[in-house]
């Protein structure tokens, strides 16, 4: 995920290094690892900077590009190639006849990019990107005029991508859009695209979404959409009526519930390349060098933590000892660890000191170490010997939701390729998995079921097997927003203690899928709280009848166990949600608590 921008200005209209930087940091939250822009009047140059946008303005004087009023940009959130000025955002061709921006992964990036090399390309970045402006020149070498190059190139690629790209000479934008999201503008003294409105609302309320395979055209003067044939379209022109200062947020509330919603992209962002339905072989290359796997020690902490335990638990099903760790308990004097020792930090941000603390433990035991996080270039993903990434975009709320989901996925990745399982149905399971989240985040009925239980003494949550991290998570979700206590228990568990805490004012969630002896046995302990005159939420997909025993149920579409814990956890966070926004809390924000946790 990143922020990318286009404009195309008329001689009345603004300067374009205004719009761009403008734009880019209403895009910052998509994105801050690097930043670049490409003016494209009378040649084309390319300014870009690691770093926060802030770094790269701090390089330009915005009066040398007076009267300039064509260019890109974009803030970048790394998949391929840690952040580095090289690695920044417009990619060029060799002799900067055209600059591209991009948003998302180019899976066949690989094959071209030999092809290009065996030809002569000498590449000077790691990114996936970096193929297209290449591939856009071969086609212009070929006689080919701006635009059936730009399509040509478009045609060789697989994966997603929103692109924009510049030509030395011209006046006009190309873009095309690929299950990466692209929005265009449309002003009366210059157009507009961008990857979300606000990078433009302060210009212009008039929107046009692209769809994807649809190209787009920008000159000063028009504005033409077309599809993959060349064939023009008659978009239809929406008017946004957002508050400009709301924008980041895409019109939502809050981070959270934008994160939220997010989940089914970033899942398929997650899985990209990396399922193979048709050999039902799940192939993740970053691991390919991992070697034997005996035995997995994961650390992590928090929402991680949660995701480390359903991770350890695939793993022991599949005949691998495999334990997780909160970081701050691991060491090598309770933990034995050695060199045929693999210890998995699960970190979203790839900074958390407790998590760094285990991961270097671990390293200085002789351990092979994995990082399992978002953040490309971040601390774990520099000190490990190994690093999955989860590809979910940055996140912003405090709260992890989109993370977890993302963590939960790629482990189960994770146990597949180094137990070398191949199932079909586990891949067909997966892929559904966005669409089932979709149909809860379209359906549920989490909203009313926080209004009727706000208030309540305590909320309890409780789960067996996959959904016993679930229901930690749906439990720390509650408090860490709401401010209102909330525990989670291993089903079974209950009767040996925290039962004593149940009344009529304490509502039991109780997540229990499919039809097995795991769903039989949560029934039970449902009835144990239902017979104390407890309130029950069911979290359930109604193959056992645990719903009878419910005062309301929460639906899920039915599934495997794995991806039912993946998918029912999304009920919970919209109960957390929905139950902190009743009580007004400052959602994104919560009291005492930040975002990347960087003490012990
Ligand atoms: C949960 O919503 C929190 N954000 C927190 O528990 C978090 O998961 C924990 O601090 C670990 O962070 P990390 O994944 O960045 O290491
Ligand atoms: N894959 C590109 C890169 O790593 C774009 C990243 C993105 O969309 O976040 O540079």
């Amino acid at each position: 995920m990143c922020g990318i921008i286009g404009y195309v200005g008329t001689d009345r209209g603004d300067d374009a290094i205004e719009v761009l930087l403008d734009g880019l940091s209403q895009l910052e939250y998509r994105g801050y690892d690097s930043a670049g822009i490409a003016l494209a009047d009378g040649g084309i140059a390319v300014h870009k900077r690691e770093g926060e946008l802030s770094a790269l303005e701090s390089t330009l004087s915005p009066e040398r590009f007076d009267g300039d009023s064509i260019g890109i940009g974009h803030t970048r959130w790394s998949t391929h190639g840690p952040p580095s000025d090289a690695n920044a955002h417009p990619h060029t061709d060799a002799e900067e006849r055209v600059a591209v921006v991009h948003n998302g992964i180019i899976e066949n990036y690989q094959s071209i990019r030999d092809e290009l090399a065996a030809a002569g390309v000498a590449f000077r970045s790691e990114t996936d990107t970096e193929v297209v402006p290449h591939l856009i020149a071969g086609f212009l070498d070929e006689g080919l005029d701006h635009e059936a190059a730009f399509r040509a190139a478009i045609d060789r690629l697989e994966g997603s991508y929103a692109i924009a790209a510049v030509f030395d000479g011209t006046e006009t934008v190309y873009a095309v859009r690929n299950e990466s999201p692209l929005v265009l503008g449309v002003g009366d003294d210059g157009h507009f695209l961008a990857s979300d409105v606000p990078a433009f609302i302060e210009y212009t309320d008039r929107v046009i979404y692209l769809d994807d395979g649809q190209f787009a055209r920008l000159t000063p003067a028009e504005l033409v959409v077309t599809d993959g044939d060349g064939r023009e379209l008659e978009p239809s022109i929406e008017t946004i009526s957002w508050d400009p200062d709301d924008a980041g947020k895409s019109g939502y509330d809050h981070y959270m519930r934008k994160e939220i919603n997010e989940q089914p992209a970033a899942l398929r962002e997650c899985f990209r390349g990396r399922l193979d339905e048709l050999s039902g072989r799940i192939d993740v290359p970053e691991l390919d060098e991992l070697g034997p796997v005996e035995t997995v020690t994961f650390v992590a902490c928090g929402t991680s933590y949660h995701a480390a335990m359903f991770g350890a638990r695939l793993l022991r099903e599949q005949g691998i000892p495999a334990h997780a760790f909160l970081a701050s308990e691991f060491g090598a004097d309770v933990v034995p660890i050695d060199s045929t020792s693999i210890v998995v930090g699960v970190t979203q941000s790839g900074e958390t000191a407790d998590t760094m603390r285990a991961i270097r433990e671990a390293n200085r035991a002789g351990a092979t170490t994995v990082a399992l996080t978002n953040v490309v270039g971040s601390s774990a993903a520099r000190e490990t010997d190994h690093v999955l990434y989860i590809r979910a975009g940055p996140e912003i709320s405090v709260a992890a939701t989109k993370t977890f989901a993302s963590q939960q996925a790629a482990l189960t990745m994770f146990a597949a390729a180094v137990t070398d399982r191949r199932s079909r149905d586990l891949v067909r399971e997966l892929r559904a998995v966005p669409d089932r989240i979709q149909s809860i985040l379209d359906t549920s009925s989490a909203r009313e079921i926080a209004e009727t239980y706000r208030g309540s003494g305590a909320y309890f949550f409780i789960g067996r097997g996959y959904h016993y991290p679930v229901a930690l998570e749906g439990a720390l979700k509650m408090k860490e927003i709401t401010y209102e206590h909330a525990e989670g228990f291993a089903a079974g568990e209950l009767k040996h203690g925290p039962l004593a805490l149940v009344s009529e004012e304490t509502p039991v969630f109780a997540v229990a899928t499919g039809d097995g002896p795991l769903a039989e046995k949560t029934i039970g302990n449902v009835k144990e709280v239902e017979a104390r005159g407890t309130p029950v939420v069911a979290v359930t997909d109604g193959r056992s009848d645990v719903g009878r025993y419910a005062d309301h149920v929460l639906e899920v579409p039915a599934t495997s166990p794995v991806a039912s814990s993946i998918v029912a956890n999304v009920q919970l966070q919209l109960v957390a949600y929905w139950t902190a926004n009743e009580l007004g809390r400052p959602i994104d924000k919560p009291r005492n608590l930040a975002k990347s946790v960087t003490v012990e």
